[in-house]
This record gives structure tokens, C-alpha cells and sequence, in this order.
């Protein structure tokens, strides 16, 4: 048989020889506080999962499984192992490997005379293919489309994030091991290693989710493995209409935004959807404009075709070659970019793209981490502080103000939803102060009887911002003054009356 390193025959050698995947972390040696912090949490774990509600992820079958299978499965796992030469299977097609660990398997059953249906066996053959060959676990999260998050906390909690709700589930690791397993097999094909001496990692699933894994000691009850799941269909601004995180009208704005080149900066906190709008907004930019983005993590997907896509480059194991966005931003400068597109903004970068955005290259948009959009101006103005540059804070805000047209929020609110909270216009200065101007903003005006909050998409009664000089330029007038007149709620209330 193919792949074969050792026969097994009935005596397998013990657990603890057999040979691993791909290599584990060494051996830990808990010091007796590690110990004791590990029975708290333990504790903790059990006490919080008798109070939570535990998402069952499992097929009913499986769910229904005991102990005594997950034994069996980690006595085969093992013998499996020991018998077949990964490196060799690696180099397989899918489907043979798993016809090939499908044979071995069956084989070990008959020869261990462990008794099971055949129901039982498929279901350990696809456990074990996961295992052997996937994301252990972890595969069939990573097969549905509905999870925004994967939150891996050791190896017994799992978190996932469905409609914007966070609920721990029932996935579980064997042990630590087996999580470090499934960490190191991830990281391995971005090159890297994760383990004590390097324990911080990120990394790129095949399908393009982002990973991070931070690992013992720095993650002190095991491994945390956190991932951002891809999604192959981005969401368009109508589906944003269609889930209430922008009326109809705020999205016409936020359209024309997007057409008359507005340099446009979206703020918003962690998972709030600020990747998500910017590849809303990067949808109405014309086909035959050169855009280049820029990116941590390639994320965006845009449509048009004459588009150059660039990517950071973490150091390697040695802490060479690092190629980071401040990098990307000052060359694509020399590329004759129509429009720069930069996926977050997190440091020295900042002052590059507000520069790109300075010269010529409107319609740049870039996203950033802030919880309202005075909060973002006064960031942006931090991390160029922080990049060393010796520029009287004034003259950075000028630049801000010369720069940035508009910044959208985008915010998550308690009950999970995901809303548009501000569409605000960067007017100028006065003084040392950048006045700003709402246009379009979201109220919170109660909450229903499934505790979902209800609120409404309004604008401030302001229908000629300052773009709308843009808007004419592009035929786009008309259209920005309609859709700011039709939500102008406080007129039409008033009219109404
Ligand atoms: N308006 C929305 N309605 C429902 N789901 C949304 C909405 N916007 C984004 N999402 C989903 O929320 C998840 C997070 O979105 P996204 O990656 O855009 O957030 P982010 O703010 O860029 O996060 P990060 O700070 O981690 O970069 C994704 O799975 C996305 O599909
Ligand atoms: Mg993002």
C-alpha cells in the first residue's frame, strides 16, 4: 500500500512514541502557579459552560457520541499515524490520499477487532481525513458561510460569530497538542513556525481567511487561534440596505461617494464592517480607472478590471524581509495609480496615504480603527505623530483637513447588528480645530421585544454639503440633493403634520 512507512500489525507502539503530523511544540513543564491557574480556569470553563449556550455544531449522530468513540478514534488516529509516511502523503491528490487513509483505516479496525457501525466508521474515516489532511476540528466551521469568526480559546472552547452574535460551541481539541497541531499546520504554509520561541503568527487559510494564533507562554491557558472567515460573496450596499445597516437613501449617498471620487476614510471598531463598506464603496468606481490596493490581508474584491492588488509581507523566522504598508503605499506611488485603496491604516502609513490622497489621487479611500469619526481624525493625527515625523500638530491637520472629504462610521452595535452610524463631512478648520459636519446619521430610538434595537437612518438637513460641488462635477448633484431632501426625517415629519 501506498505511503506506508512501518506494517502495524495488532501491536501498535504506545501513544506516546507515535509520531506526530508535523512537529508539536515542545513539551511544556508546568511550574505548580501554571498548574493552578490551569484547575481555575478549568473551573471557570466548566461554571461558564453551564451558563452559556452551547451552539452544537455537530451532526445529531455524533452529538449523541461518548467518550469511549473519541477514545477509540485517538487509539486508531494514532496507529494511522505510525503507519503511513505523511511527507509522501502530502504530495497526494485529495481524494487519493483520502482513499489511501480510507484503506489503512479499515485495515487497523479489522485488525484491532474494535467493533463499529458502518455509520460510525465513515463519520471517525472523515474525523480522521479532517484531522490528517484539513483543520482538524476546525473544518466543519470552516465549511460554512454563515460564520463571520472562529475564536479558539485553548483546546476546549470554541467560539463562533453567527449573525453578529458571539456563542460558544461545542468543538473541541483533544488536548493542547492536538490545538498546536492544527495552529502549526496553518502557519506552516505561509512558511512559518509558531512555538514558544516564536509564539505570535499570522497567517492566510487557502480560501483567504485570516488567521492569528498566539500560543503558550504568551497565551497562558493554551493556544488562542482567532479567524476571520473569508467570504467568497461580499456583501453589496443593497444587501446593506436589505439588513437595515443603511437606508436606501444613505446608500445613494454613499454611491455617489464612491463615483465622484471622494477621498473617503471609514472608521469603525473591531469587525464593525469597515473591510465590507470599503468593497461596497470600491463598486462604483469606473472601469477604466487604474486602482491599486494595498492590504494586510487581501480582502478586497474589487470588480474592475485594471486593478493591482499588493500585499505586506510579515519578517521571516529571522526577522528579515519584512515589507510592510508604509512599503506598499510609497511604491505604488511610482506605479500611476488612479486611486489608492488601502485596506486599514495602523501606523506611519497614514501620512502616505493622506499625502497620496494630497496629490492627485482622489478617490482614495482607506479604512481605520475608531469608534466615532472625530475619534478617527484625532488617531490619524496620533499614528503620524508617532511615525516620527516633527510636524506642529497643525500643519498635520491641515493636511488632514486638505486631504479627507468624508468619513463614514460603521459601528456594531450591542444586539450584534451591524449599522452605519455617520456619513461626515470634513469642512476645514477654524482655527487649530478641523470642523466637521454630520450629513447623515443613525439614531438609536428604542428597542424591540426581542431586544433588537430600533432606530432610524436620518439626514441632518444639510443638502448642499461641501462635495456637492464634486456631485456636479460628475452629473451627480441632482441625485445627492433628492436622496439628503428624502431623509431629511424632521421636514418630512413636519409636513406630515
Ligand atoms: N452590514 C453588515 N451586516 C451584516 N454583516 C456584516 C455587515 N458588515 C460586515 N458584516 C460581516 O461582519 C464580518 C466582519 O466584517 P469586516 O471584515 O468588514 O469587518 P472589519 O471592521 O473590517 O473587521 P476588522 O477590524 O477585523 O478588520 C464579516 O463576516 C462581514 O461579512
Ligand atoms: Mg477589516
Amino acid at each position: 500500500m501506498f505511503g506506508k512507512r512501518t506494517s502495524f500489525g495488532g501491536n501498535t507502539p504506545g501513544v506516546s512514541e507515535v509520531a506526530r503530523p508535523i512537529p508539536s511544540a515542545p513539551p511544556r513543564v508546568d511550574t505548580p502557579a501554571q498548574i493552578k491557574r490551569a484547575a481555575e480556569s478549568d473551573a471557570m470553563a466548566a461554571r461558564m459552560r453551564s451558563s452559556e449556550d452551547v451552539i452544537d455544531v455537530r451532526a445529531p449522530a455524533e452529538a449523541a457520541r461518548d467518550k469511549e468513540y473519541f477514545q477509540t478514534k485517538s487509539a486508531i488516529f494514532n496507529a494511522l499515524i505510525d503507519s503511513i509516511d505523511l511527507s509522501q502523503l502530502a504530495t497526494m491528490e485529495q481524494d487519493a490520499a483520502r482513499e489511501e487513509i480510507r484503506d489503512i483505516v479499515a485495515e487497523i479496525i479489522a485488525l484491532k477487532s474494535i467493533i463499529m457501525s458502518i455509520s460510525e466508521q465513515e463519520d471517525l474515516l472523515e474525523d480522521i481525513c479532517n484531522d490528517v489532511l484539513g483543520y482538524g476540528p476546525l473544518e466543519p466551521l470552516l465549511a460554512r458561510d454563515d460564520i463571520a469568526d472562529i475564536m479558539v480559546n485553548g483546546s476546549q472552547r470554541c467560539y463562533i460569530e453567527v449573525a453578529g452574535k458571539v456563542k460558544l460551541t461545542n468543538v473541541r481539541f483533544r488536548d493542547d497538542a492536538h490545538l498546536m497541531n492544527v495552529c502549526q499546520r496553518i502557519v506552516s504554509q505561509v512558511g512559518r513556525r509558531v512555538d514558544e520561541s516564536s509564539p505570535i503568527c499570522d497567517a492566510r487559510l487557502p480560501d483567504g481567511s485570516r488567521v492569528n494564533v498566539i500560543a503558550p507562554p504568551l497565551a497562558i491557558d493554551g493556544a488562542a487561534l482567532t479567524i476571520r472567515k473569508f467570504k467568497k460573496d461580499k456583501l453589496t450596499l443593497q444587501q446593506l440596505v436589505k439588513y437595515n445597516s443603511i437606508s436606501p437613501e444613505g446608500a445613494e449617498v454613499l454611491r455617489i461617494l464612491g463615483r465622484v471620487r471622494a477621498n473617503v476614510l471609514i472608521s469603525g471598531g473591531t469587525g464593525s464592517g469597515k473591510t465590507t463598506l470599503l468593497n461596497c464603496l470600491t463598486a462604483f468606481i469606473e472601469k477604466d480607472e487604474r486602482v491599486i490596493t494595498c492590504e494586510d490581508s487581501a480582502e478586497l474584491q474589487l470588480q474592475q478590471p485594471h486593478v493591482v492588488r499588493l500585499e505586506t509581507r510579515p519578517p521571516n523566522l529571522e526577522g528579515e524581509g519584512e515589507i510592510t504598508m508604509r512599503d506598499l503605499i510609497k511604491n505604488c506611488l511610482r506605479m500611476r495609480p488612479e486611486r489608492i485603496i488601502v485596506g486599514e491604516v495602523r501606523g506611519p502609513e497614514s501620512f502616505d496615504l493622506l499625502q497620496a490622497m494630497n496629490t492627485g489621487h482622489d478617490g482614495s479611500m482607506g479604512t481605520l480603527h475608531a469608534n466615532s469619526p472625530r475619534e478617527a481624525l484625532s488617531r490619524l493625527e496620533s499614528m503620524i505623530t508617532m511615525g516620527g515625523y516633527s510636524l506642529p500638530s497643525r500643519t498635520i491637520r491641515e493636511m488632514i483637513t486638505s486631504s479627507i472629504d468624508v468619513v463614514v462610521q460603521a459601528a456594531r452595535l450591542r444586539d450584534g447588528s451591524r449599522r452605519i452610524t455617520h456619513i461626515t463631512e470634513i469642512l476645514g478648520m477654524e482655527g487649530d480645530v478641523i470642523v466637521t459636519q454630520d450629513i447623515f446619521l443613525y439614531d438609536i430610538i428604542g428597542e424591540d421585544s426581542n431586544g433588537m434595537l430600533v432606530g432610524r437612518h436620518r439626514s441632518t438637513g444639510i443638502t448642499k454639503p461641501q462635495f456637492a460641488e464634486r456631485a456636479r462635477y460628475f452629473n451627480e448633484e441632482a441625485n445627492l440633493v433628492e436622496a439628503l431632501e428624502k431623509s431629511n426625517t424632521e421636514q418630512r415629519e413636519l409636513l406630515d403634520s
